[in-house]
């Protein structure tokens, strides 16, 4: 352990307005993350995500995966994808349809985009891949490509108390179940949806007469804050990953500071905006 920041490279994906992306390259700029955004992708062409990026002079990109959903699966498109469909499909648990053949023709078009992106990002050289708001599945082909020899380098921000509300709605979904308190999850990205080892937890109240707006920017203000600790905490090394004999993984943050990292973080849940 070392408590020196190492400024890390990230790759950052993100499908909508970008505004987790932009906290991080402010505060990259500012010095207050030890990272440099180091390229940004989307999976659509109107994502905000990549205005921003082209602001910041961030080389962005935009892997439309919309183009590949439609494509007809042919066998000479299976000829050539880099890994046999049948042994990822045995490691996946994202794809639920019950026609094999229907669940291999749509792990086929996620892994040709897929490729699009890990052909982009690997340009970049990147320490981690950031999904910031990125609303795709990634299958184990992503995952491995990072993942190598152990390693843990994509990581996830999600709105909700994980395990509950996965998916692409999480404060949504936390605010109409009525829940008294939301939560924010980091987590590292493993082959399940939003079931990887946890890195970073949070919560902030629900007051009673809230909408959904102010409910998300109670969270949104947490998110910003989380992403930029647990790189730093990646920056220095306080990150590990420890196998319970379960097999699930669960991660020790070595940081002396922990607890007062997480009361200011229940400090900011309360604090009025812009305050
Ligand atoms: C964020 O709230 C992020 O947690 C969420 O999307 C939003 C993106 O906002 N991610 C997910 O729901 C992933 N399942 P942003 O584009 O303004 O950063």
């Amino acid at each position: 352990m070392t408590d020196m920041p190492k400024k890390l490279r990230l790759a950052v994906l993100a499908s909508g307005g970008g505004t987790n992306l932009q906290s991080m390259i402010d505060r990259c700029a500012e010095g207050s993350m030890a990272a440099e955004v180091a390229v940004v992708l989307s999976d659509r062409p109107d994502a905000n995500a990549l205005n921003r990026a082209e602001k910041a002079g961030i080389p962005a990109f935009c892997v439309d995966y919309k183009s590949y959903m439609g494509l007809e699966v042919t066998e000479e498109v299976l000829g050539n994808l880099p890994i046999s469909l049948e042994e990822l499909d045995r490691s996946q648990q994202i794809l639920k349809a019950p026609d094999s053949l229907q669940r291999l023709r749509r792990l086929a078009r996620l892994i040709l985009a897929e490729r699009g992106l890990t052909d982009i990002i690997d340009r970049f050289r990147p320490d981690y891949i950031c999904l910031a708001g990125f609303m795709r599945l990634v299958t184990p082909y992503f995952i491995g490509h990072f993942n190598s020899s152990g390693a843990h380098r994509i990581i996830n921000i999600h709105p909700a108390l994980l395990p509950s509300f996965p998916g692409t709605r999480g404060y949504e979904d936390t605010f109409i179940y009525g829940c008294k308190w939301g939560g924010i999850t980091i987590h590292f990205v493993d082959e399940g949806e939003d079931t990887g080892p946890i890195i970073a937890q949070a919560v902030y109240p629900v007051f009673p007469g809230d909408r959904i707006e102010q409910v998300r920017a109670r969270g949104l203000r947490l998110e910003y804050e989380m992403y930029a600790q647990v790189i730093n905490w990646l920056a220095c090394n306080h990150i590990e990953l420890e196998a319970l004999p379960s097999g699930r993984l669960h991660v020790q943050v070595s940081d002396p500071q922990y607890a007062d990292i997480l009361k200011k973080w229940v400090r900011l849940s309360f604090a009025q905006p812009n305050s």
